[in-house]
């Protein structure tokens, strides 16, 4: 049975953000349980085209029933929005009016018992959006060095003992559960200090390094620019600091004319603004949102249109502990 677990996020927000128009072309890069698709379709009609993109196939099976009524305005495809470009591509979808991303994984999957992206209950190690990937979580936990694992809870889990954590995960390997993990986490630590579980950060961290997901943002958000029309808007919902400093930084250098370092006396970095930043501060869920879906707390959207075609492909700088 058809059971919509996830509420989007910043719903009204974000259709304000597109600017949709009847007849427009849109991107859901993101589509999880198709929320924000079955709106964009809405606003969109009559003779709204959207792309719709996810790593996880039961995502693409669930919005597949849900966007059934839209079928001949719909393109579904399972696939890395890293691939974004080429995508588009052979679709020949673009350019495009707007773009979503909505970040980080859904309620449907955080639900999911057997994917093991959530510690209150006992599951294989797993954590992949697209099952098809290599790579685990649990491949991760039992064979990365000590530094590598130390390094992944700095840098993707900004977790303060990630040394200790680390340490001990590597004396008490195997671990191949969640619940496992959990609790080497809470030893390692000395117990429960406080409202947050002492495993959230280590359980973010390596899902971020899984799913190679801040990699992946880098890549696609450039991506998105170049498929953009001009006017088109690009609207980023992110859940960390991690993905929104990242989204924030792109934002904000392709909006600006140079971008050569402060000290430098003339210009020879031939960078011309490509986006025009829209909403000068987040915007984050309302009050009756908060109280209505706690889960959207965290969210921070940033929204930029595009003005002109873009001037230099960026390189991606983040390193990658996962080999998929
Ligand atoms: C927060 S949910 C999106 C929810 C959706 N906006 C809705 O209204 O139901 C994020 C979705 O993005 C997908 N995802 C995350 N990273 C991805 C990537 N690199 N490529 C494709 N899909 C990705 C996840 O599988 C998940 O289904």
């Amino acid at each position: 049975m058809l059971t919509v677990a996830h509420k989007p996020v910043l719903l009204k927000e974000t259709i304000e953000a597109l600017a949709i128009q009847p007849g427009g072309r849109n991107i859901d890069c993101t589509l999880g349980g198709g929320g924000h698709a079955a709106a964009i379709l809405e606003q969109s009609a009559p003779g709204g085209q959207l792309l719709g993109i996810d790593a996880d196939p039961e995502a693409i099976r669930f919005a597949t029933a849900r966007l059934s009524k839209y079928q001949n305005s719909v393109l579904l495809v399972n696939d890395n929005f890293g691939n974004l470009g080429d995508i588009c591509q052979r679709y020949s979808f673009s350019p495009v009016h707007g773009i979503l991303l909505d970040l980080g994984l859904s309620s449907n999957q955080l639900d999911d018992d057997p994917r093991g992206f959530s510690f209150q209950r006992d599951a294989e190690l797993d954590m992949r959006f697209n099952p098809a990937q290599e790579t685990t979580a649990a491949e991760i936990i039992n064979t990365a060095s000590e530094t590598e694992l130390a390094l992944i809870l700095r840098e993707y889990g900004e977790e303060r003992f990630n040394q200790r954590i680390a340490r001990r995960i590597v004396q008490e390997r195997p671990i191949n559960t969640t619940l496992q993990l959990a609790h080497v986490v809470e030893d390692a630590l000395g117990g429960r200090h406080g409202k947050i579980h002492p495993a959230t950060r280590t359980f973010q961290a390596l899902r971020i390094a899984v799913n190679r997901e801040l990699e992946m943002l880098e890549i696609v958000l450039s991506q998105a620019t170049d498929v953009l029309g001009i006017g088109g808007r690009l609207v980023v919902i992110s859940y960390h600091s991690l993905e929104d400093r990242i989204v924030k930084h792109f934002m904000q250098k392709e909006a600006k004319d140079c971008i050569c370092p402060p000290n430098v006396l003339v210009c020879h970095c031939g960078h011309s603004a490509g986006l025009r930043i829209v909403n000068k501060k987040v915007i984050v869920p309302s009050e009756e949102e908060l109280k209505d879906n706690p889960r959207s707390r965290s969210a921070k959207m940033r929204v930029a249109e595009k003005i002109a075609p873009r001037q230099q492909s960026d390189k991606v700088t983040y390193s990658h502990f996962s080999k998929n």
